[in-house]
């Protein structure tokens, strides 16, 4: 039972020397008597605070929830999944397609005066409630109809992992196919089921196997291993592309902004990817949040996260930008800059084959890191609420998510009425779903828990568990200003004012 003490003693905050030294010794002598029943000794000791409520990982309920083991584990953990295919599919896409460096300049403005603030928030509220989407609002102000932003959380995950998950499934394809030396037309490849489910399947039970191990055992250990082989990866993909002859326009057309280009649109197109990248607005940083310790610093660990999702979508663009213009080629291709403009560079370049396979490999482990987190959200309420075991939840949750996911697979040419669908302006039952999940959806889940903390729950028990790890936080920068004086300023104002135009905008009625 000592494993109890150095894994989970921090969670209970001050309590924890207490604890150590007096009901610990209880809990070892119980615990001895009675292995296996843990959570009897501790579910006494936790009952005093509801963000203690132990759930299980795979356990039994009512044995220890599950926790990052160190600060590095969720670091990596977090940014693993907001390092995803939002980094090096979408942001060069959307950098192509909305003028190139000036795009880039209003993106990282976006991170920070919103996307930081809103990722404090969410950590903030996960490690105080130290529960899943659901319970975070329930146990932090119960009885308010904000649950249903938990509700909404839970849905985008469940949706976006569906599709995402099928986008996921064709860099197996690419990179199979690079190592083959065999040439893939993207519109073919796409509309075949016969490739695309089997993949889709694969990619699907990968994503439940790493779930399945937990929090610890499963998602830290993963992305541990995986992040460092990313950031490698991408190391060599853009060595290779700004040493082509020719990479000079494309390195020029990614850092000279032309702030001309910059519109209403550009700008809420900017938001909507620094949210996405992010991962903020679908509860993930709630849930893991829940994992956190209290001495795990929220605002340095959150920085982090924030960094490195930015570091490497900035990456992204001199792993594309160089190679296309090297080519020829032009960066304004959409969704198709990945699939199709990538391939036509590679199969030019000198070692294209191997330098293809590890940019496709790379994307899907970036994709993989995400899946898992998207997975962990809903399998976390499962686990926490109702009890059930981590590893039925996750089967079941992924065998939906691929049920669900079958249309998105088979809507880029597979099944014509599925591809010729239309609602909204998209086409597709892929890019409906993801206009509605993965964009609008999440702009709401912004604005209602901004408003939540902000508002209802109030700002100050989060600016209490942010300055619990990080004392600095309420300590005067500027006269009487503090950092969480200017945190309240953005949750409450800033960041609901801009997503509620943004939501606005979108409905047809422009602010700007
Ligand atoms: N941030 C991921 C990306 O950029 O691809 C997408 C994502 C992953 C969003 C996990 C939400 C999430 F829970």
């Amino acid at each position: 039972m000592g494993f109890y003490h150095v894994k989970h003693g921090h969670r209970i905050g001050g309590d924890a020397e207490r604890i150590k030294a007096g009901i610990g010794r209880f809990a070892e002598k119980e615990n001895r008597r009675r292995p296996g029943k843990q959570a009897l000794t501790l579910t006494g000791i936790r009952l005093k605070e509801p963000a203690m409520q132990a759930t299980s990982e795979s356990a039994p309920p009512g044995a220890p929830r599950g926790q990052w083991g160190s600060r590095i584990g969720f670091i990596l953990a977090a940014s693993g999944s907001a390092v995803g295919l939002g980094n090096i599919w979408r942001f060069p896409y959307l950098t192509g397609e909305n003028g190139g460096a000036a795009f880039v300049v209003v993106y990282l403005c976006c991170v920070v005066l919103l996307g930081l603030p809103l990722l404090f928030n969410e950590l903030a509220l996960g490690r105080r409630s130290g529960q899943d989407v659901i319970g975070a609002f329930r146990a932090t102000r119960p009885g308010t109809a904000f649950v249903v932003t938990g509700w909404l959380c839970l849905a985008c995950c469940f949706f976006v992992l569906s599709y995402y998950s099928v986008i996921a499934s064709w860099t197996v394809g690419y990179t199979v196919a690079s190592l083959l030396h065999v040439k893939l037309v993207f519109e073919h490849f796409a509309a075949n089921p016969w490739f695309v489910l089997p993949l889709f399947a694969f990619f699907m039970a990968l994503t439940v196997l790493i779930v399945e191990g937990g929090v610890e055992r499963g998602i830290e250990r993963w992305s541990k291993i995986l992040m460092p082989v990313l950031i490698l990866l991408c190391g060599v993909v853009i060595l290779r592309s700004v040493t082509l002859p020719g990479a000079a326009a494309g390195i020029k057309y990614y850092l000279h902004p032309d702030f001309s280009k910059i519109t209403g649109d550009v700008v809420m197109k900017a938001m909507g990817q620094a949210f996405f990248s992010l991962s903020v607005g679908w509860g993930l940083m709630i849930t893991y949040g829940s994992y956190m310790a209290k001495r795990q610093d929220i605002v340095s660990s959150g920085a982090w996260v924030a960094g490195v999702d930015t570091l490497v979508a900035i990456m992204g663009g001199f792993m594309v930008f160089p190679a296309v213009f090297a080519f020829g080629l032009t960066p304004d291709a959409g969704t198709a800059l990945t699939f199709k403009t990538l391939p036509a560079v590679f199969e030019r370049m000198p070692a294209g084959m191997v330098v293809g396979a590890a940019f496709f490999f790379l994307l899907g482990i970036a994709a993989l890191t995400s899946t898992i987190s998207m997975l962990e959200v809903p399998v976390a309420w499962l686990v926490d609420e109702k009890k059930w075991p981590r590893r039925r939840a996750a089967w079941v949750v992924g065998t939906l998510a691929f049920v669900a996911g079958i249309p998105s697979a088979l809507s880029v040419g597979g099944t014509a009425w599925l591809s010729q669908l239309s609602f909204a302006g998209k086409t597709g039952f892929l890019d409906i779903i993801d206009q509605i999940f993965g964009t609008t959806i999440i702009l709401l889940i912004c604005l209602l828990s901004s408003i939540y903390v902000g508002w209802i729950w109030g700002p100050q028990p989060a600016v209490e568990e942010i300055a619990a790890s990080s004392a600095w936080f309420t300590r005067p920068l500027l006269g009487k200003l503090t950092p969480a004086t200017l945190w309240k300023f953005f949750i409450r104002y800033l960041c609901p004012g801009i997503v509620f135009a943004m939501l606005l905008n979108m409905l047809g009625i422009k602010l700007f």
